[in-house]
């Protein structure tokens, strides 16, 4: 495994992360704990969560919330020098009108909440999970910046932010005096490619760190999805995940797989080994969250993840999917 600097902060992530998205929403904690073991012996120092993962993402219950977080509160007891522990806020949480979002009010309760959850006093990258236009940034920041001072939180960052939302952020962090977000997570494989004409240059210019989520476009490009085939039982998909849905459904995702499969036969490696190596052979990427439900997603990947593609391979890609017109564009609506 290698390390990589976040952005222009000293700390050093590995280059692969783990997900603990499925950690009590499709696995429960006997599964979890082989999953976080199989990660940290693979090397893995970065394990991303947020405090609205759980059960309640699937049925829409704001109270069926935080069960990733507990789940992993519990597994790291012993343990917890050995993670950079990044976790999340912003998504609803409960009923009340001030259960979700980034006001001061409710970013001051939320890390209390995951602090209480993830049984610890401090967590290395605190994210907000997508951009508040309710809050003004100033008030956010500000809040933001005073866990920082309070040891709660190490590193601030951003998820799901496009590139004018975090200059904007860094302006108000350089008048203010105000930690600024050191990091951002979006989505991004072979068929989520949006962040490339804005995002991607940005961060390079502005040294923030870009830790990616759903490298393997959530199991699409592990190439386990066959058109006119049901998915195999012990799937998300068959487990009904929404997002993934949306993404299967569109015709493009599919066909960039049948694409991908003989460059990855050719180079020795499975779709998802190849898929993971496509990610962090692209410009600006810090790290790539691969969910895993099994121990054997990370042990599979584990054995190649070193493998990087050429330049001239990324532009063979780039030259037999250029009609699919993924660059620049979301497949699913955010
Ligand atoms: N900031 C955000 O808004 C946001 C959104 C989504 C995710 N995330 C973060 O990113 C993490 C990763 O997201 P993701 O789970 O969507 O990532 P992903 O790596 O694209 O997808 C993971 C899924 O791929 C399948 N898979 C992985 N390795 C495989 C292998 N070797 N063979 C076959 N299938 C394999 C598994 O599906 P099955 O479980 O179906 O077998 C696994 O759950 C999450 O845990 C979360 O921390 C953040």
């Amino acid at each position: 495994m290698q390390y990589r600097k976040l952005g222009r902060t000293g700390l050093k992530v590995s280059e692969v992360s783990l997900g603990a998205m499925a950690f009590g929403r499709w696995i429960d904690e006997e599964a979890s704990v082989k999953v976080l073991d199989a990660a940290l012996d693979a090397g893995i120092n970065l394990v991303d969560t947020a405090d609205v993962y759980g059960k309640g993402m699937d049925l829409s219950d704001p109270l069926q919330t935080g069960e990733s977080e507990t789940i992993l509160g519990r597994l790291m007891k012993g343990r917890r020098e050995k993670i950079i522990l990044a976790t999340k806020v912003h998504g609803r949480v409960g009923n009340e009108p001030n259960d979700a979002g980034q006001s001061r009010y409710h970013i001051f309760r939320a890390i209390e909440n995951s602090l209480r959850r993830l049984n610890t006093d401090y967590v290395d990258l605190y994210q907000v999970h997508r951009f508040d236009p309710e809050t003004p940034l100033d008030e956010t920041l500000g809040a933001l910046d005073d866990l920082v001072r309070q040891g709660k939180v190490r590193y601030i960052g951003c998820s799901n932010f496009a590139a004018w939302q975090i200059a904007k952020a860094h302006g108000i962090s350089a008048v203010r005096q105000l930690h600024r977000f050191e990091s951002v997570q979006p989505e991004y494989s072979l068929i989520t490619r949006n962040i490339e004409p804005e995002l991607v240059p940005f961060a390079l210019s502005e040294s923030v760190g870009i830790i990616v989520y759903s490298p393997l476009g959530r199991g699409i490009l592990s190439g386990k999805y066959r058109p006119g085939e049901a998915p195999p039982a012990d799937s998300r998909l068959a487990a009904g995940e929404q997002r993934l849905k949306a993404l299967i459904g569109n015709e493009r995702s599919l066909a960039i797989v049948d694409i991908i499969r003989p460059l990855a036969e050719r180079r020795g490696l499975s779709l998802a080994q190849y898929a993971l190596a496509w990610v962090l052979s692209r410009p600006g990427i810090t790290s790539a969250i691969l969910g895993a439900s099994k121990p054997e997603h990370i042990t599979s990947a584990a054995g190649r993840w070193d493998e990087r593609l050429s330049q001239e391979e990324l532009d063979e890609i780039d030259r037999l999917t250029a009609h699919l017109n993924n660059i620049g564009k979301s497949l699913v609506k955010q």
